[in-house]
């Protein structure tokens, strides 16, 4: 069964990644079909907007580090990389609702929608430090925009995690809504802005944005680092100790 699925409701499409016995970890497979919902969405012109969520009362735990460590020396590009590179691009606005986790590029990737509303148990955190590794998916360069030099500084050097209502409080995310609300709330907002004018819709996102190409020169620096980053001993042996803790 697929881990990503896709369900259209109305002109909205909504995407859920679906693989709650591991906390919706992101594998090769599952950014690829990411992929190609993103765009599937772009391509229909009845859908105006998209809600992204997770199962299991979960967003995601980020990147799967089984996955990811068997993928390393392959020689191919990293397949999270080639997803983040085409939300940044998206051009379909995107909601999403976040129960539970959303650590890693489950957190980053929120940074590419346009309207984020949390329960309030939803637990953010962005280890990258922690793990020996660099900061991902344009992060390095929308959250301190987004929420601040200070706070972006102690989220991501200090890599310590934050509720949804320190999230609210800084600005990353729009609401917080109770759990058996929250996807209610996430489908009206996304419904509301796929009846809105497309084009003028669709020129307000691009000025809101700015240039892409700061964001894309930003990930490949990123990109650069992350992969050196992982080449490191300290990296290694902190990979090595989640797959060593799940054995
Ligand atoms: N990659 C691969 N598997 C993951 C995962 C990840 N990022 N996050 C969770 N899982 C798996 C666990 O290995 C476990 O699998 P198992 O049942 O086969 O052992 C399952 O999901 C449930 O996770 P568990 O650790 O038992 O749940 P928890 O509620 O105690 O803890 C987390 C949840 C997310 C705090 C913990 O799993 C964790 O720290 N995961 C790593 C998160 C991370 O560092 N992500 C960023 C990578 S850059």
């Amino acid at each position: 069964m697929s881990e990503v699925t896709i369900h259209r409701n109305g002109a909205v499409l909504e995407i859920t990644l679906a693989r709650p016995d591991k906390k919706n970890a992101l594998t090769g497979a599952m950014y690829r079909q990411l992929v190609v919902a993103l765009d599937a969405a772009e391509r229909d012109e009845t859908i105006g907007a998209i809600l992204l969520k997770g199962d299991g009362g979960v967003f995601s735990a980020g990147n799967d580090i089984v996955d990811f460590v068997t993928g390393l020396d392959s020689g191919e590009e990293m397949p999270a990389a080639a997803f983040i590179r085409k939300l940044a691009l998206n051009t379909t606005p995107i909601v999403a609702a976040v129960e539970g986790l959303a650590v890693g590029v489950g957190c980053t990737l929120l940074l590419h929608c346009d309207l984020i509303y949390a329960a309030p148990d939803a637990r953010f955190s962005l280890p990258f430090v922690n793990l020996a590794l660099v900061p991902e998916a344009g992060s390095s360069l929308l959250l301190p925009q987004r929420v601040g030099m200070a706070r972006a500084s102690a989220w991501l050097l200090l890599g310590e995690p934050f509720g949804a209502q320190e999230a609210l409080d800084a600005g990353l995310v729009n609401a917080v809504v109770p759990n058996q609300e929250l996807i209610g709330v996430a489908r009206e907002k996304a419904a509301v802005l796929a009846g809105k004018p497309r084009a003028a819709l669709a020129e307000s996102r691009r000025l809101l944005r700015g240039d892409p190409k700061v964001l894309l020169e930003r990930m490949e620096i990123e990109l650069e680092a992350f992969a050196h980053a992982l080449k490191s001993i300290e990296a290694r042996a902190a990979l090595a100790s989640f797959l060593n803790k799940r054995k």
